[in-house]
């Protein structure tokens, strides 16, 4: 059975007054039944941690120290009180040129660090418009898994042209995504392929979220924008816990 999990990504939003959306949020939410995850900037990681709202970061080195100004390490993350992080966002891919072998490195990494990686992968409008997004989607995450991946890791499924644009990826789209996906992971690591989680993501609001968790396969959401509010993402949650 894969727990439910509702992740929220603030991306590069957020000081310190921003807390208060995550006390909000603990008020909204206090004994939720699925998962419940909220990745500020790193920053914020400690204080966020203290609301009793789990936390994740948003990417880490592949190294635990060492001579790397500017970044973070998994151990670091990990002592900041994070439980997860996000990585291989396409953001993080096209700004930071981020290859799947990276991101491997960077998931061995935070796994021994004891921290639960969050790996996204996800087309481009051309990639889509030319019938391979699917393709496209298999190979970036097998490149970026490594051999031993069980349910101790979390693919996000999330399509570049729907995220932050308001545009979702149809029900159908994300089904066959998703199906597509389980049946890789379960053709590379056998039963261990069947309890990695796969969410959603790009756009996922209020609005849509709960006919996104009727599709099979879907076992949450990683969600940007709408998880800045507590009410949008209290929202979401109440629609993961109902699915
Ligand atoms: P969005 O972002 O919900 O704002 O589209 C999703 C993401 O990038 O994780």
């Amino acid at each position: 059975m894969r727990r439910k999990i509702a992740a929220g990504n603030w991306k590069m939003n957020g000081t310190r007054e921003a807390l208060a959306e995550l006390r909000d949020l603990k008020a909204a939410c206090p004994a939720p039944s699925v998962d419940v995850l909220i990745c500020p900037p790193a920053p914020l990681l400690a204080a966020a941690a203290d609301t009793g709202v789990p936390v994740g970061g948003q990417d880490c080195h592949p190294a635990d120290s060492g001579a790397h100004t500017g970044d973070i390490s998994a151990p670091m993350l990990r002592d900041a009180g994070a439980t997860h992080v996000i990585l291989g966002h396409s953001e993080r891919r096209a700004d930071h040129g981020e290859t799947s072998a990276l991101v491997r490195d960077k998931v061995i990494a935070a796994r021994k660090a004891g921290l639960i990686p969050i790996v996204c992968a996800g087309e481009n409008l051309d990639q889509r418009r030319a019938g391979d997004a699917v393709a496209v989607v298999v190979d970036q995450v097998a490149q970026s898994l490594p051999d031993d991946s069980d349910g101790s890791v979390i693919v996000a499924y999330e399509p570049i042209w729907a995220i932050g644009t308001g545009e979702t990826a149809t029900t159908d789209d994300i089904a066959n995504m998703h199906s597509a996906l389980r049946a890789a992971l379960v053709e590379r690591f056998g039963e261990a392929g069947a309890q990695i989680r796969l969410l959603y993501g790009g756009s996922v609001k209020p609005s849509n979220a709960a006919d996104i968790f009727t599709v099979a396969d879907v076992d949450g959401a990683l969600v940007g924008g709408a998880s800045l509010k507590a009410s949008d993402f209290s929202a979401i949650i109440s629609a993961l816990e109902g699915a």
